[in-house]
C-alpha cells in the first residue's frame, strides 16, 4: 500500500496473482437469491449487466461526486443521516474495535464509526468520491476522535486478510456491485468471529401499492436531481434501474443465513423503502 496525502492509500485495481485474499466469483457459498429481476430490460446508460458494470458505476460516481452529499440530503429529505445513525447504533462499536466501511464514498459511515471511538477504514474504488472524503478528513468537520483512513480498492476483492475487522459495513453499496453475493462473501471473510456485518440500502416494500408509489417517486422525481445538479437525469435514474435488478433486503437476509451468519435481522424504514440488513459471524465453536 502506498500512502497518499490526506490519509488515502492506493490499492491496485486488480489483485496480484496468487493473492490469498482474492475470491473468485460467483461466490460459491450462496445458493439462492430470491427477488432478483434478471430479465428486466435495461434503459439507463450507467447500468450495464456483466463485465462493464464496474466501469459504468465508476463513470457515474465520477460524474456526481462533487454534488453527491447535497443530492443525498435533498432526495432523502435529510433522512439518510438518520438511517446511518441507526446503522452505527446497531453496529454497537466497542472500545478497541476496528471497522471497515465498504463503498465508503464521501465517508459518512466511516466518520460516524470513528466518532464512536473506534478506528475506521473506508474503502471505495472511485477517486473523485475519495477526494471528497479526503477534503472532509482534512477539515475538522468530521469530528472523529479516532483515526479514519481511506483506501482505494474494490469491495468485491477486499485487500485485507481474513478476520481483520470487528464491524464491516456497506452503505448504498451492495446494489452497485457487479456481484453482490461476492461482496457479501467478502464482508464475511474479513469479519472476525463474533463480528457484525451491516448493509444499508434502498429496499423493496412488501406492500404492492406502497412499492408502486415509491418506485414512481424514484422514476419521476429523483432523476430531476440528476438533471438539475449534474446535467444528466440518468445519473439518478440509475437508482431505480439498479434497484430493479437487485435482490434487496429479503434476498440479502436469505444470503446472510446461507453464509451461516447468526441473529440475522432486517430493519425496515418507511415501510421498507430503506433497510438495514444485520448479521453476526459465529464465534469459533458456536
Ligand atoms: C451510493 S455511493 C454510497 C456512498 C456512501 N457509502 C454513503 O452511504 O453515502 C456508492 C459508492 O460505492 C462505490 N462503489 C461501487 N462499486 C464499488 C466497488 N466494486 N468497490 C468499491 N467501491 C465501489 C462508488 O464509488 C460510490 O462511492
Amino acid at each position: 500500500m502506498t500512502p497518499q496525502r490526506g490519509g488515502i492509500f492506493f490499492i491496485p485495481r486488480s489483485n496480484p496473482p496468487g493473492n490469498p485474499h482474492f475470491v473468485a466469483g460467483p461466490h460459491p457459498v450462496i445458493a439462492s437469491a430470491p427477488g432478483i429481476c434478471q430479465n428486466s430490460p435495461v434503459t439507463n446508460k450507467f447500468y450495464a449487466p456483466g463485465q462493464s458494470r464496474a466501469a459504468r458505476v465508476n463513470d457515474l460516481f465520477a460524474a456526481i461526486a462533487p454534488r453527491y452529499d447535497l443530492i443525498n440530503d435533498l432526495q432523502s429529505f435529510g433522512l439518510h443521516r438518520h438511517w446511518k445513525r441507526r446503522l452505527v447504533r446497531l453496529a454497537a462499536p466497542r472500545t478497541g474495535e476496528r471497522a471497515l466501511d465498504l463503498c465508503s464514498g464521501t465517508g459518512d459511515l466511516a466518520f460516524a464509526l470513528a466518532r464512536k471511538g473506534i478506528a475506521a477504514v473506508g474503502l471505495d474504488f472511485s477517486e473523485p468520491m475519495l477526494a471528497v472524503a479526503r477534503k472532509r478528513l482534512q477539515s475538522s468537520s468530521s469530528g472523529s476522535t479516532r483515526p479514519v483512513s481511506f483506501l482505494r480498492g474494490d469491495a468485491s476483492r477486499i485487500p485485507f486478510a481474513d478476520a481483520s475487522f470487528d464491524i464491516v459495513t456497506i452503505g448504498y453499496g451492495l446494489r452497485n456491485l457487479a456481484d453482490w453475493q461476492m461482496g457479501l462473501g467478502e464482508m464475511n471473510r474479513v469479519a472476525r468471529p463474533g463480528g457484525r456485518l451491516l448493509a444499508l440500502e434502498f429496499g423493496k416494500p412488501d406492500n404492492p401499492l406502497w412499492r408502486k408509489i415509491y418506485f414512481a417517486y424514484l422514476r419521476l422525481c429523483v432523476p430531476l436531481f440528476g438533471r438539475l445538479f449534474c446535467g444528466d437525469a440518468d445519473t439518478h435514474g440509475y437508482i431505480l434501474e439498479s434497484l430493479s435488478h437487485y435482490t434487496a433486503q429479503n434476498g440479502v437476509a436469505t444470503a446472510m443465513r446461507e453464509l451461516g451468519l447468526r441473529n440475522v435481522r432486517i430493519l425496515n424504514f418507511l415501510g421498507g423503502v430503506m433497510s438495514i440488513n444485520y448479521g453476526e459471524k459465529p464465534r469459533t465453536g458456536t
